[in-house]
């Protein structure tokens, strides 16, 4: 699923139209060109243009590759590229996507656990994030009291919360005593915990299970995995 067949860097500069090889030594050997933010002068270095960014002079050769990333986020990292107090969720990434330019695709509160998404694709994130497209988001919260028929009713009309801030029609699905499923469309702050709250059900618990069709599957707490082109299809159809 990961990384492509390995190239000589010379050749793959060469493929790219940068210049002829023989110029291309020369321009190598000034060190003006950086394989993932490291001058590298050496052509006969073996790259893997799937996963690495090649840059001239600063330039993106051959264009980066679109990434969309899936997280499993713990509880106790902050949803922000750089944060002076806590610890974010870029430190979940792999070092080698630290050129990829991915970023957050909304946010998950620090104590909210589940699925974030990660990408360098800005159109995409911002489709993903727009209540205009509708994606669905769906949540499991443990909470207080018990979820029942006036609260699914008063969620599928559409909650106005304690703030009078009014939400788009949500889902909910009560699943038991304190636990319940949650389907929204949009991305407020603390949206789930204000919805629960404004029906006097505090949320203690909330994971992230599901974003547009795609499930955390069998991927651990803390772990993440690139997603397939077949899954950024899906994700591409819910946002369109
Ligand atoms: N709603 C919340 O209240 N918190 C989250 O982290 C996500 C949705």
């Amino acid at each position: 699923m990961y990384g492509g067949i390995m190239e000589r860097l010379d050749k793959f500069l060469t493929n790219a139209g940068v210049a002829t090889r023989s110029q291309i030594k020369a321009i190598l050997k000034t060190g003006r060109v950086q394989v993932d933010g490291k001058a590298v002068k050496d052509g006969s270095v073996k790259i893997d243009p799937e996963k690495q960014t090649v840059t001239l002079d600063g330039d993106m050769i051959g264009g980066k590759r679109r990434m969309v990333v899936m997280l499993n986020k713990p509880a106790g990292f902050v949803t922000s590229t750089d944060d002076p107090r806590d610890k974010t969720v870029m430190e979940l990434l792999p070092k080698e996507y630290a050129h990829q330019d991915l970023k957050p695709v909304g946010r998950l509160d620090k104590a909210t656990e589940g699925l974030l998404l990660f990408t360098n694709d800005g159109d995409l994130l911002h489709r993903l994030i727009s209540p205009k497209k509708e994606v669905p988001k769906i949540y499991y919260a443990k909470h207080e009291g018990t979820a029942g028929e006036s609260d699914v009713e008063a969620f599928a009309a559409g909650l106005t919360l304690r703030d009078g801030t009014v939400c788009l029609s949500a889902k909910l699905e009560p699943m038991g005593p304190g636990e319940s499923l949650i389907t929204v469309c949009e991305g407020k702050y603390h949206q789930v915990r204000r919805m629960m709250a404004s029906r006097q059900m505090t949320v203690l618990y909330l994971e992230r299970r599901s974003e547009g069709g795609l499930e955390l599957g069998a991927l651990e707490r803390g772990k993440c995995r690139e997603l397939t082109e077949t899954e950024i299809q899906i994700l591409e159809t819910q946002a369109e």
